[in-house]
Order: structure tokens, then C-alpha cells, then sequence
């Protein structure tokens, strides 16, 4: 499973990358304007602190599809080719997504509710296609299986599109996801770091060392012996 950071916070991507094997950063234009700073210039910042083949997925803001075009170009020469370019699955973004994907641009296909609207972005050419799997849950709908669903049509209709799942709130949602082989996620740091999370891990730790330093000294590892 692949695991993405959904974030634009500079201190948070570079905590999670120096510990967790994750495969890049996912940001969306309300991520970037928690950051109060040129939403540009720290997509920059956060490209900066990416280690090699770790993928950054930045959002345009423009809604017609000649705008979206002329905005995921500049973007691309601002941020490098291989920056994949985020876009709402609207008439306007499925158009959008047609002419930049002859023309080579990464795609990732957003703010999808439904497998059909996946099914379009594919056809129209996007890499990846992310359903908001939590506010799904939020509207009474079923966020899981609509990524499930995604993830096997996708696998049937042979292409090269793949689900790039976001949106998560509970670890079971994720899991749910693993267990069906589902290929990526998108998830905000403070959940990412409770991935590892149970309480009888910190114990076992700590019973370990307490045995440990009852025949050595507080503080001894096996470099000390
Ligand atoms: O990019 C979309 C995704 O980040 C949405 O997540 O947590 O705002 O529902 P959330």
C-alpha cells in the first residue's frame, strides 16, 4: 500500500518523512491556506523537503478547462514535471483532464463521491482517483466500499488509473482498505501517527527495559555491556 501525507504543514511533512515510509504529499487548497504563507511558495517549500521519488499533488483553483490547462502547465514549470496535478472531477475538470493527459501531465482526479466519476477520470486519462472516503461517511453514505468499489472496477477495466483513497478519520477505515489490497492512501499526519498506535506496545517496551536495567543501571543498552 502506498501512503501519502495529506498536508501542506512544512514541520509535520518533514516529522513524518524522517520516520514513516511514505511515498509523498497530497495538499488541497484549504491544507494550503492554513499555512498563511503563499500557497506557491510553500508548495515549493514542501517539494524542498521531499526525499527522491516521493510524488507531491497540488490542486488548481481555476474551473474552466482552459484555465485549469494554462494553470497545471505553469504549475508544472514551476514545480517540476513530475508534480501531479489535482483536479475536481467537474464537466469542466473531466475536459481539463482529457487535452493535459495527450499531453503528458500527471493527473490525480479529486473531490470524487461516486465510481462513476472515477470511471470518467480514468477514461479521461488520470493516474490516480481520490473519493473523500470520511465525508462520504459524513452524508450517510458508505466511504469504504465506494473505495472498494473504485479499486475493482478500476482493476477490471484494465487501465492505468489506480485509487488514491483520502479523507480518512479512524484507522479502521484504512485498514479496511489494506485488507482488500487497495493501493494508496492520502492521510493527515495526526492520524498517520497513530497508524502504530496500542497501548500494550508501550507497556511491553517498557517492562522490557524495566527487567533490563534490574540486573545492569537505568539508562543501559547493549552498547554499554
Ligand atoms: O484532499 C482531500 C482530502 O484532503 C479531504 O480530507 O479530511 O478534509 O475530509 P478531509
Amino acid at each position: 500500500m502506498r501512503i501519502y501525507i495529506d498536508s501542506a504543514n512544512i514541520e509535520d511533512i518533514t516529522r513524518i518523512i524522517a520516520k514513516f515510509p511514505v511515498d509523498g504529499v497530497t495538499t488541497n487548497p484549504s491544507l494550503l491556506a492554513r499555512e498563511k504563507n503563499n500557497p506557491l511558495e510553500q508548495l515549493k517549500k514542501i517539494k524542498g523537503v521531499l526525499e527522491e521519488q516521493m510524488e507531491l499533488h497540488a490542486q488548481v483553483l481555476s474551473q474552466n478547462a482552459e484555465d485549469m490547462i494554462s494553470e497545471a502547465e505553469y504549475m508544472h514549470a514551476q514545480l517540476g514535471k513530475e508534480t501531479f496535478i489535482k483536479i475536481p472531477v467537474t464537466h469542466e475538470g473531466i475536459k481539463a483532464m482529457k487535452y493535459l493527459n495527450k499531453s503528458g501531465v500527471n493527473i490525480t482526479a479529486t473531490a470524487i463521491y461516486t465510481p462513476m466519476q472515477a470511471v470518467m477520470a480514468a477514461k479521461a486519462g488520470a493516474k490516480w482517483t481520490a473519493p473523500y472516503v470520511n465525508r462520504l461517511d459524513m452524508i450517510g453514505a458508505n466511504g469504504v466500499q465506494v473505495a472498494i468499489d473504485i479499486h475493482n472496477i478500476l482493476t477490471k477495466m484494465n487501465v492505468k488509473t489506480e485509487l488514491l483513497a483520502a479523507s480518512f478519520k479512524n484507522v479502521e477505515q484504512i485498514l479496511k482498505l489494506a485488507e482488500v489490497g487497495v493501493g494508496s492512501v492520502t492521510v493527515a499526519p495526526e492520524l498517520l501517527e497513530q497508524l502504530l498506535y496500542h497501548p500494550l506496545t508501550d507497556k511491553a517496551v517498557a517492562d522490557f527495559t524495566n527487567d533490563f536495567e534490574s540486573i545492569t543501571a537505568k539508562g543501559t543498552t547493549m552498547r554499554h555491556l
